[in-house]
C-alpha cells in the first residue's frame, strides 16, 4: 500500500519579499563550502542573492530534518546542501533514510524556497512588461499559445503566460535541465483552482518517456509575483 505521508512529512514551499528579511550573517548561514563559493562571487549583488536563497531553504530543510531528530533544529550552517556540476542542487539525506530535494529562485524584489522527498523545481517571477505572445510563439506549445490567444486582455495575458513561463521553468529544474532539450514540447494545462493554487497538467511528449507522475500548480503570493512549482512523484506540499 502507498505510503500516507502526516502532516509534517510534507513538501514545503516558501516565498519572501527580500526588503522584509531580517539582516543576515553568512557565518550563521553557509557551511564551508558554500562560505568558499559566496566568497568566490564576484558580484555583491549575487553575494547577496545567493545568501538569502541559502537562508530561505534551510530554515525550510532545518524544518524537515528536525522532526526526525527528535526535535533538535540544526543550526543552518550545519546543513549542506550537495551543489551539483551542472549547477543544480543535490539532494540532502533524511536521517529516516529518504532524499530531500531543495530548489530555490530569485526574480528582482522576490525570492523562493521549496523541498520535497520528490525532485521538484520553483521558479517565481515578478510581472514586467513583456510582449507575452512573440515570447510564447517561440517557447511554448501550439496548444499554450492558443490559450493566450483566446484571453481578452492584457492582464489576463500576462498573468497566464506568466503561470506557464515560471512552470517551464521548474520544469527544467526539477528535471535538472534533462529535459531541457524537450521543453518547446512540453506543454503545461490549467485545471482547478485549489487552496489558493491552480493546478495544471503537464503533457510530455511521447519521446521524452520518463514514466514519472509530475505535480505542477501556481500560485500568486502577490498580485506582482507569480511561482511555479512542478514535482515528479506525488506528495503534498504545503504553503
Ligand atoms: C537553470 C535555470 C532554470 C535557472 O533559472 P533562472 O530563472 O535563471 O534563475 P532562478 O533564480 O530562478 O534559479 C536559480 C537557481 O537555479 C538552480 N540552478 C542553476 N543551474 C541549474 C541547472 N542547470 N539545473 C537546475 N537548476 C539549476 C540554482 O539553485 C540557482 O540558484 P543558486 O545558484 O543560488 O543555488 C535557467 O537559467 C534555465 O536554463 N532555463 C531554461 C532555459 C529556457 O529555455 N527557458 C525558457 C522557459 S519557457
Amino acid at each position: 500500500m502507498a505510503e500516507r505521508p502526516q502532516a509534517h512529512q510534507a513538501g514545503r514551499l516558501a516565498w519572501y519579499s527580500k526588503s522584509s528579511l531580517p539582516p543576515l550573517a553568512p557565518h550563521d548561514i553557509l557551511s564551508p563550502a558554500e562560505h568558499e563559493e559566496y566568497s568566490a562571487m564576484s558580484s555583491g549583488a549575487r553575494r547577496e542573492e545567493f545568501l538569502q536563497g541559502r537562508w530561505a531553504l534551510k530554515r525550510l530543510l532545518s524544518a524537515a530534518l528536525e522532526t526526525a531528530a527528535g526535535g533538535a533544529e540544526p543550526e543552518l550552517r550545519q546543513i549542506v546542501i550537495p551543489r551539483l556540476s551542472s549547477g543544480a542542487l543535490g539532494p540532502l539525506r533524511h536521517p529516516d533514510g529518504h532524499a530531500l530535494y531543495p530548489s530555490v529562485s530569485h526574480s528582482r524584489n522576490y525570492l523562493a524556497a521549496a523541498c520535497s522527498r520528490y525532485p521538484l523545481g520553483v521558479d517565481i517571477e515578478q510581472t514586467r512588461p513583456v510582449d507575452c505572445l512573440s515570447v510564447a510563439r517561440r517557447f511554448f506549445t501550439a496548444s499554450e499559445v492558443v490559450q493566450l490567444e483566446a484571453l481578452k486582455t492584457d492582464f489576463e495575458r500576462m498573468r497566464a503566460f506568466l503561470q506557464i513561463w515560471t512552470l517551464k521553468e521548474a520544469f527544467v529544474k526539477c528535471e535538472q535541465s534533462a529535459l531541457a532539450r524537450v521543453l518547446g514540447r512540453v506543454g503545461f494545462q490549467p485545471g482547478q483552482q485549489e487552496q489558493g493554487r491552480v493546478l495544471f497538467r503537464l503533457v510530455l511528449p511521447q519521446d521524452a518517456g520518463t514514466g514519472k507522475a509530475y505535480e505542477a500548480f501556481c500560485c500568486w503570493p502577490a498580485s506582482d509575483v507569480c511561482v511555479g512549482l512542478v514535482q515528479a512523484g506525488i506528495w503534498p506540499i504545503h504553503l
